[in-house]
């Protein structure tokens, strides 16, 4: 069974793949591209280290790129850190913004999610805003309050153009990583809110909702079933060629 909707599959390789493995994975998938159905709309986000050269060879097939995170400032002190000014530069076309391992690893607050969603509008970077509880607010019942408050504090106040559309990633935490997937309809549920608040909060845009999380090629289209779930935020699947192929596959 083939999925009918136009289907967004973006690829996460957080700091998975090292230079040379990260040029070696974008050459293969240039490689397979003839494959990759006209519904799909394929995004790579690499290392900020592999980010130029992978990005030019996807670009030449139509795949687009995308920074795993960026600097709310265009430049400055910022030891170790890139703007979002520097990855448009750059060829970037996307950003991932609020990621649930910059906020649980590196502390990244909801007030400077709101920062980044500025900024990555303002150089004309399409944002993909990820939101998301964990465990233990799943168990206190509180996952629709946080990831209300997410969502109200980054979607605050933004300057959208009429065109442009509006990305969020549920990603639940405790999912992320641990082969542990949401339940499809668990997460329909939490995209339905998503996407009525989203709406609400950015009104006239078009909301586009994406689930991540233990995504794989053996429940992608569980997920693609929702109708409220139109593409998936895949790390660890999406870093090896056999399994990313799978899950392009199983979207055909
Ligand atoms: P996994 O697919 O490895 O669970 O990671 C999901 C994710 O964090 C994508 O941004």
């Amino acid at each position: 069974m083939s999925v009918s909707k136009k289907v967004y599959l973006f690829a996460n390789w957080k700091m998975y793949l090292d230079y040379d493995e990260s040029n070696i994975l974008a050459n293969a998938l240039a490689g397979a591209s003839v494959n990759f159905a006209k519904k799909i709309k394929m995004v790579i986000f690499p290392s900020a280290l592999s980010f130029y050269p992978v990005a030019q060879v996807l670009d030449d097939i139509g795949i687009a790129s995308g920074a795993q995170n960026v600097h709310f400032e265009d430049r400055g002190g910022y030891t170790g850190e890139n703007s979002a000014m520097m990855y448009k530069n750059a060829g970037a076309k996307f950003s991932l913004i609020g990621h649930s391992e910059r906020r649980h690893l590196f502390g990244e607050t909801n007030h400077e999610v709101h920062q980044k969603m500025e900024t990555a509008l303002s150089v004309g970077l399409t944002p993909i805003l990820c939101v998301g509880e964990t465990a233990k607010e799943r168990k206190g019942n509180k996952a629709k309050d946080v990831v209300e408050i997410q969502l109200r504090a980054a979607l605050d106040n933004l300057k959208w153009k009429p065109k442009d559309k509006l990305f969020i990633a549920y990603e639940p935490v405790w999912a992320i990583g641990t082969g542990n997937h949401c339940d499809p309809i668990e997460a329909e549920k939490m995209c339905v809110m998503i996407f009525k608040m989203a709406s609400m909060l950015a009104k006239g845009l078009e909301v586009i909702i994406l689930y991540g999380g233990s995504v794989n090629e053996g429940n992608i289209r569980d997920f693609l079933k929702q109708p409220d779930i139109s593409g998936v935020l895949v790390g660890g699947a999406s870093s090896k060629l056999d399994t990313w192929l799978q899950i392009v596959q199983n979207v055909c």
